[in-house]
């Protein structure tokens, strides 16, 4: 006899990469190419909702941002749907088998601006989806399958995405390294440069940097073991400077290979530049914050309790902020539990 649960819903956060993912060994899968580390950002106002029911409709059906659309048109969200059937404890009974989803997903903040809302917005699906169906299956993996870095949106606090070496994925899952009470003089600003949608998808980027790229063959092969090792003891040991410095250095690399990438991929723009410099200018003394970027010109700051009011005034000295955008322009928050 099985139990239906009429409606299972979820929130999950975005994270931010300090140890960044970028090419793929398996498209299919989404198997990484190194092992990469985040921070998960407990933020009340960036995190995805989603809600997931079972109908009686003819297809699978989901309804993102108030738009609805078939299942059967995006590929990402099929894989994540044929593995919770694949591997439900409930599946094998007739009433689960003949039923249809309806998945109801809302982010609250702008989609596809390089704000890591595919992590929040898998994440959240797989929690409801591993719920819903029951899967005997790491449920990081549901998650991974719809966006690589959504698997690390699965835990709060320091996630690592181990790589794996099987080829069928069972081994690429996340792993809490520490958890979200552990480093709470820690504090994430989020300057949001541009809310515009990417040019590039991370997916098409990897693809272009895995065809292309010799720096990320030597980036992967070279630089990541010592690198990996290194964050996991400065958040182990919350050694602040290390933290900051291979962060940076993270960041510099990942857009490094994609200047490499032929033809290059441009993903910050003279804001995120500027951003840099400010940084590398206000660390000379002692390093005191960290930048980051993904595939997206919007930079995410990594400071201490200490600093933060110094770091948010320079910053506001340098980009005063305007009537239009004043109150959406960063968004702050320390790194403890629905904090702010
Ligand atoms: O999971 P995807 O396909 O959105 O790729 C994310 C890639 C980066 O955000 C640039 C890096 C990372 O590790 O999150």
């Amino acid at each position: 006899e099985s139990f239906l649960p009429l409606k299972v819903s979820a929130i999950a956060p975005v994270n931010i990469a300090v140890i960044k993912y970028w090419g793929k060994r398996s498209e299919e899968l989404n198997l990484p190419l190194n092992s990469s580390i985040s921070v998960t950002l407990h933020i009340d106002d960036l995190c995805t909702k989603t809600e997931v029911t079972f109908s009686d409709g003819e297809d699978d059906i989901i309804c993102l941002n108030g738009i609805e659309e078939s299942v059967s048109k995006n590929p990402r969200l099929k894989r994540c749907l044929k593995i919770v059937r694949e591997h439900s404890k409930k599946f094998c009974s007739k009433e689960v088998k003949s039923k249809k989803c309806k998945i109801v997903s809302t982010n609250n903040f702008p989609t596809g601006a390089g704000l890591a809302s595919s992590a929040s917005g898998y994440a959240c699906l797989a929690k409801c989806l591993g719920t819903v169906y029951d899967a005997y299956i790491d449920h990081s993996i549901i998650a991974r399958l719809g966006s690589g870095s959504a698997c690390r949106s699965m835990y709060g606090g320091f996630v690592k995405w181990e790589k794996g070496e099987l080829s069928d994925g069972t081994d690429s899952i996340a792993v809490q390294v520490a958890s979200e009470n552990h480093w709470n003089s820690l504090r994430v600003l989020i300057l949001v440069v541009s809310s515009q949608e990417k040019s590039i998808s991370s997916t098409e980027g990897m693809r272009r940097s895995v065809r292309s790229s010799p720096f990320l063959q030597y980036r992967v092969e070279q630089c990541l073991d010592e690198r990996l090792k290194l964050m996991e003891e400065a958040i182990q040991s919350q050694n602040f400077e290390s933290f900051a410095e291979i962060t940076m250095k993270e960041s510099n690399q990942l857009h490094a290979v994609c200047q490499d990438t032929y033809p290059p991929i441009i993903y910050m723009n003279s804001i995120s530049h500027e951003i840099v410099q400010l940084i590398t200018a206000y660390n000379d003394q002692k390093i005191k914050v960290a930048y980051t970027f993904d595939a997206g010109p919007n930079a995410v700051l990594f400071t201490l309790e200490e600093y933060y009011d110094e770091l948010l005034a320079t910053l506001l000295n340098y980009f005063p902020p305007t009537n239009s955008n004043n109150s959406n322009n960063s968004n702050n928050s320390n790194n403890s539990n629905n904090s702010n």
